[in-house]
């Protein structure tokens, strides 16, 4: 097993830079595109063999060091009793949002073991083949949340902040139903084996700094605080768009900090403190030509010299367009330059 990867996270000497890609498994892809085109995005999602296939495939193609189990954060949302519908290029879709205290009421906390085995099996299959560490993932609470509230995608969260400042409290029971089902769904990852996890809070950075403190911090720390009570695998919380929330999310208790690019890196580590550091590249920078790529990559590595921990990943998504030859060039010069053996 190569632990570089979990070393960093650790805030242990890492020989070179760990490396992987959010959205890493995904449509920019051919090989990915190919297993797809039979089946649909959920169907993939809940079939072991299929969810493990696609999970390996950029490790194998382009030695990433860690592999994030190929699923999605809506997927327990759906164990919640809610209609989940992914629409080609439309994004995922919930029919019946999520607006009332009788719609929060007819929300059941699953168990994972029963209503979501297909990704326990999917991480058993991984852990007997990978020979890098395997990262499990949920949605922070606040961003699952958005979905359920808006009933799919939004631009302005319109429904998600009225209820926050109209009905604080219908929003505080249904947050308090989806982060219940959310720790329970990291610690059956982690007792199935996965090896860290990652929160992703794509949406936290909506959000003015005195309501994410009041509205969507408290969640992230209750699940970090219950999943330190039982495992000390390493937790990641990324935030998108969170430059000016980096003190409070210093206090969520996370392991690593995750970065969106907005912020310099060498600030990201500066204010980071214990936490080991991950990001943070521009997903679009991977349109650069080769020199002009390769020059970024050094430059970050540099400037995140000092982190106590770094590990190199894009600052959000890879975008399907991304050319995979790019991709090869950047896990290359992030190895190279670090000095990969
Ligand atoms: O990182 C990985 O390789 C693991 C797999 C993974 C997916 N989604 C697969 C996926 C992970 C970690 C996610 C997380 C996710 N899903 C987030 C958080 C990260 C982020 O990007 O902000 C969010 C907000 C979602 C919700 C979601 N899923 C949306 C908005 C969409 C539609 C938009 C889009 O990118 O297509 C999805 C669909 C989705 N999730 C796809 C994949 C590979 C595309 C499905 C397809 O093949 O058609």
């Amino acid at each position: 097993m190569n632990e570089t990867f979990l070393q960093a996270c650790r805030g242990e000497h890492t020989a070179y830079t760990p490396v992987w890609f959010m959205r890493q498994a995904g449509r920019y892809l051919p090989e990915y595109q190919q297993v797809r085109s039979k089946v649909s995005f959920l169907e993939l999602c809940k079939t072991p063999e299929l969810a493990a296939k696609v999970t390996l495939q950029p490790v194998d193609i382009f030695g990433f060091d860690a592999a994030i189990l190929f699923s999605d954060i809506l997927i327990p949302m759906e164990a919640m009793r809610l209609d989940l519908e992914f629409h080609e290029g439309k994004g995922p879709i919930f029919s019946r949002p999520v607006r009332s205290q009788r719609a929060v009421d007819d929300l059941v906390v699953p168990v994972p073991e029963e209503s979501l085995p297909f990704v326990l099996e999917t991480i058993h299959l991984l852990r007997g083949c990978l020979r890098v560490p395997l990262i499990g993932f949920a949605g922070a609470p606040f961003t699952l949340a958005t979905y359920l509230i808006e009933g799919g995608s939004s631009k302005v969260f319109l429904h998600t902040k009225k209820m926050m400042y109209q009905e604080p409290e219908l929003y505080h029971n249904l947050l308090t139903k989806i982060t219940a089902c959310t720790s329970a769904y990291l610690q059956a990852q982690a007792r199935a084996g996965a090896q860290a996890l990652q929160l992703f809070d794509s949406w936290g950075g909506i959000l003015a700094p005195c309501d994410y403190e009041a509205f969507a911090l408290p969640y992230v720390r209750s699940i970090i605080a219950e999943l330190r009570a039982m495992t000390d695998v390493p937790i990641i919380y990324f935030i998108n768009n969170g430059a000016t929330l980096t003190a409070l999310t210093t206090t969520a208790g996370a392991d690593v900090l995750g970065f969106d690019w907005r912020l310099p890196i060498v600030e990201a580590v500066a204010c980071s403190g214990r936490h080991a550091v991950q990001g943070n590249i521009d997903p679009l920078a991977l349109f650069l030509p080769k020199e002009r790529l390769e020059e970024r990559i050094r430059t970050m590595l540099l400037d995140a010299r000092d982190a106590r921990g770094y590990i190199f990943n894009l600052g959000h998504g890879i975008l399907p367009e991304t050319p995979p030859g790019q991709v090869r060039i950047a896990v290359d010069a992030v190895h190279r330059f670090s000095g990969k053996p």
